[in-house]
């Protein structure tokens, strides 16, 4: 794309000018067409300056989060994902789905969610300018059954790269929540499209308050962000492409068997179930049981009161001091 290019360039000479004519000689189009993509980039938020026969001078390229920027983090950690970026839209996952016949694997990413989707048909808040939202689409060649470990996987991948680089101890919540002390960080949809030939498309979404420094009261006791825990502002691309860099092991690991047998132990070690009283919670009725940790297939272990050994598949699951449950 000319407008990577360009921007390649001008990153490239940060600070110096670079002649207009240099750019058109590269790219091969008119300086019409160069001064367009600046205007562009500069709505995207590059701080570029103009200035008759010197040519344009990237001046800052701090406030940016973009397709661009995103994939350049992924290729320093080499990982090759395209990547779709939209300044605004409704939910990301509605929006992969809508783009899977064109895609086998893509990650699309928006600065802001109007309509942010979350489990069990929760609404999920994305304002702009704060969060990761963003929804990996793939469509792996595994057994249906399986496919729902994705989003174990995913969640073992998000809770690294936030250890990795904010030295946070976050938890995992079974089956995907991201906590830190007892509070919500990241949350996950994995939604998938099937028919009797198997799987067309999985969809992974993927929430993280990142920079997000308030909350509606009703959130308040539940959730947080990495900016209001750590005191840092994430750099939402190097996050994302760490995020990723993860998921490709941890993928890895578990394409070799089609189940957590290889990441079982990484996911139990933060586990904040394991080891801890927990409250099945089914229709109107909480039972009450000891959590022993994950089986292989990534359903929760747990001793009921008889001492009988339950696995559970799905639903919610409570634990003591998490979301403000006491
Ligand atoms: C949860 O309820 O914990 C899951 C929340 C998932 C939110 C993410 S944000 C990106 C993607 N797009 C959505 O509409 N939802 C997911």
């Amino acid at each position: 794309m000319q407008k990577s290019l360009i921007l390649n360039i001008l990153q490239k000479h940060k600070g110096e000018f670079v002649s207009g004519q240099m750019l058109c000689d590269s790219l091969g189009v008119t300086r019409t067409s160069i001064w367009k993509m600046m205007q562009s980039l500069k709505q995207d938020g590059y701080v570029i300056e103009a200035a008759t026969k010197k040519g344009y001078r990237l001046v800052d390229d701090s406030e940016t989060y973009n397709a661009h920027e995103i994939a350049k983090e992924l290729l320093a950690l080499g990982i090759s994902l395209p990547v779709l970026f939209q300044k605004s839209v409704d939910s990301t996952n509605i929006w992969a789905f809508e783009e899977s016949d064109r895609h086998d694997r893509i990650l699309l990413v928006a600065d802001e969610q109007t309509l942010g989707k979350g489990r069990r048909g929760r609404t999920w808040i994305s304002p702009l300018g704060s969060g990761i939202w963003m929804s990996y689409l793939c469509k792996p060649d595994i057994r249906i059954e399986n496919a729902s470990m994705i989003t174990l996987v995913f969640a073992l991948s998000v809770a690294k790269a936030m250890q990795d680089l904010f030295a946070m101890d976050v938890k995992i919540k079974w089956p995907n929540d991201i906590v830190y002390q007892g509070r919500k960080i990241c949350g996950i949809l994995t939604e998938m499209r099937s028919d009797t030939d198997g799987i067309k498309a999985i969809v992974c979404g993927i929430g993280i308050n990142a920079n997000t420094t308030e909350f509606p009261a009703e959130l308040a006791n539940a959730a947080t962000s990495i900016q209001n825990e750590m005191d840092v502002q994430v750099d939402r691309a190097k996050l994302i492409a760490k995020i990723m860099q993860y998921f490709d092991i941890c993928f890895g690991k578990f394409l070799k068997t089609e189940d957590l047998s290889e990441l079982k132990d990484d996911y139990e070690e933060i586990l904040a179930n394991k080891d801890n009283e927990v409250y099945i919670i089914e229709h109107d009725t909480h039972q009450k049981a000891f959590c022993k940790g994950i089986t292989n297939r990534g359903e929760l272990l747990v001793l009921d009161e008889d001492g009988h050994t339950l696995q559970i598949h799905s639903g919610e699951v409570s634990i003591r001091g998490i979301y403000g449950y006491v």
